[in-house]
């Protein structure tokens, strides 16, 4: 079995979740190939971990890469956000750790076939989950213009937005775009000589923005650490790795809102919300690599690391 991701911020992560008391159990919210999951379970011989992931077929690599820990660990195959939902299955302790890696794995752009790259010419799709949802051949055939231009801007602050979204509707007039290779065709041949010809490849951010709003990356994020939170125990520990700045802005702001002890207006004139603050912020800036990981492995440099501590239990468990 070949591994392809590198996973990042290892030895942040442990310093910062490292399991402090014994028989802890750890949620790793985004499994992927296990990479982060392998470390912590080698590392710590006492801890159990749930591995979830909403891939089943980067899962499978996940559970031949962990084998070798038998029952220490679990696996849920669906989305985490449903898991934390779906929480706590009988008799389940709740996690004194969660660990939330986010975005996709290089598998994807490797070995995923569902068309993550632009690199190669597959179809369309870009869905984690192949069971449900639209596509990203059915998004772009079906979007009005405008709600076009919008994603490929809220989503990835592509520049050439509007020309883009432009073209992708005067191409439909023709028939539909169904592969990776005719996608970023298009975005080549729209966009101003100097954007084709620029460090990154000119259909990055479009292809970016797609995969964000296939898997509803960002307006998903809230709902995945309200309920990520909710299921932690007191006195527990989340950290969350987000790979660009509007990923990164949701965290910070949601950790933020939770850190608050009184959430009442400003022009109230007393308090009325009874708020006590949920959490603690172990990380007032986010964590980066260092020069020498950056070096080692170049797709870390866009990583953030915040981490929290859950002080007060917001369903009154303690
Ligand atoms: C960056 S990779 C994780 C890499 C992993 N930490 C490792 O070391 O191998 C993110 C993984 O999380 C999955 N994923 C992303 N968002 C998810 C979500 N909301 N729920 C469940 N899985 C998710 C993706 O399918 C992908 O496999």
């Amino acid at each position: 079995m070949e591994i392809v991701h590198t996973p990042v911020l290892t030895e942040e992560t442990v310093q910062f979740l490292a399991p402090r008391g014994g028989g802890e159990l750890m949620v790793d919210a985004t499994l992927g190939e296990g990479g982060h999951s392998y470390l912590f379970l080698s590392r710590f011989p006492d801890l159990r971990i749930i591995g979830v992931d909403a891939d089943s077929e980067i899962q499978k690599v996940a559970r031949g890469r962990l084998k070798e820990f038998g029952d220490r660990i679990q696996f849920y195959s669906g989305w985490s956000q449903t898991f934390f939902a779906e929480f706590p299955p009988v008799g389940q302790k709740r996690p004194d750790t969660i660990l939330v890696d986010l975005g996709i794995s290089l598998f994807h752009y490797e070995k995923g076939n569902r068309g993550f790259s632009f690199r190669k010419d597959e179809a369309l799709d870009m869905r984690l989950d192949t069971s449900a949802g639209e596509s990203a051949a059915d998004l772009i055939a079906a979007l009005p213009e405008k709600d076009l231009a919008d994603l490929l801007y809220q989503n990835a602050e592509e520049r050439y937005s509007r020309r883009i979204a432009r073209a992708i509707v005067e191409v439909r007039k023709q028939g539909t775009i169904t592969t990776t290779g005719a996608l970023a065709e298009l975005v080549e041949r729209v966009v101003p000589a100097p954007y084709r010809h620029g460090p990154i490849h000119p259909a990055t951010r479009t292809f970016q923005a797609l995969r964000i709003a296939v898997n509803g990356e960002l307006s998903r994020l809230p709902e995945l650490l309200e309920g990520g939170l909710r299921v932690l125990e007191s006195g527990g520990r989340m950290g969350v790795i987000s790979f660009h700045s509007l990923e990164d802005r949701i965290v910070k702001n949601f950790f933020r809102e939770k850190n608050k002890d009184c959430t009442c207006p400003p022009e109230a004139p007393i308090c009325r919300c009874e708020g006590r603050r949920a959490v603690n912020i172990l990380t007032r800036k986010g964590i980066a690599p260092g020069e020498a990981e950056i070096q080692k492995n170049p797709a870390s440099r866009s990583a953030r690391l915040r981490v929290i501590e859950k002080v007060f239990a917001e369903d009154g468990q303690r």
